[in-house]
């Protein structure tokens, strides 16, 4: 099967900055108290229930803090060369090559996934596919957290740190990703909005949203 050409443009542009887009984000977690405490809550759901999954982990900062909190956690990333940086940086975890649209997963194998700003490249339409996914892959009532930035606006990102690459980044609406959720059958554990913090060049709203997938 060939690759969607949206996949294509995302793969090759985190393939170009994986480097530069490591080096920035270095210290992320240390500056981000209220992901820390995002992701403390999602752990508390999930605990002691089975493999988790970090969907689109980049570098894997989101899964080394959620191996840190104690759970039996892997990464799932189209970019080679982010899964290069998140094995050299923890290589005490398990990283591997894949599409979140299609996870080579067997039905009811997670106890828990997180999708950290990575459904962000995603075309609006595809969105129910993608949360049809999360919800195949994810035992009845395993927790979903999905973190994105909030707003109506895309932004076109050209030549990144100076590489011949281009990708446009969709901001969403937390009351239509929360639709969007609860129709592909989860139920809504939280929704969390934080202010930009400027100290971290932010311009728009943070959202993360805590969904279960229903037991019926
Ligand atoms: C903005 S980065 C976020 C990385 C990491 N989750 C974090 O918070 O630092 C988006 C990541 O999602 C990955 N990604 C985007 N679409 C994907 C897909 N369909 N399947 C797997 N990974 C995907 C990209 O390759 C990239 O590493």
């Amino acid at each position: 099967m060939t690759e969607a050409d949206f996949l294509t443009a995302t793969r090759t542009f985190y393939d170009a900055i994986a480097e530069d887009y490591a080096r920035l984000f270095e210290d992320e977690m240390a500056r981000r108290p209220l992901e820390r405490a995002v992701l403390r809550v999602f752990a508390e759901l999930v605990s002691g229930r089975g493999p988790v999954a970090d969907l689109g982990c980049g570098p894997g900062r989101t899964t080394a803090r959620l191996a840190a909190l104690g759970l039996d956690v892997f990464g799932v990333d189209l970019s080679e060369s982010m899964l290069a940086i998140a094995r050299r940086e923890n290589p005490g975890l398990r990283f591997e090559r894949g599409s979140m649209l299609e996870l080579d997963l067997p039905d009811g194998a997670l106890a828990g996934a997180v999708s950290f700003y990575s459904s962000i490249h995603l075309p609006e339409d595809r969105l129910p596919e993608l949360f049809a996914e999360f919800h195949r892959v994810l035992a009845p009532g395993a927790p979903l957290l999905v973190a994105f930035q909030a707003g109506d606006e895309h932004r076109h990102h050209d030549r990144p740190f100076g590489h011949p690459v281009a990708l446009t980044f969709l901001r969403r609406r937390p009351d239509d990703m929360a639709a969007l959720l609860t129709r592909a059958g989860f139920a809504l554990h939280s929704r969390t909005v934080r202010e930009p913090d400027p100290a971290l060049d932010e311009t728009v709203p943070q959202a993360f949203l805590l969904a279960r997938k229903g037991t019926a």
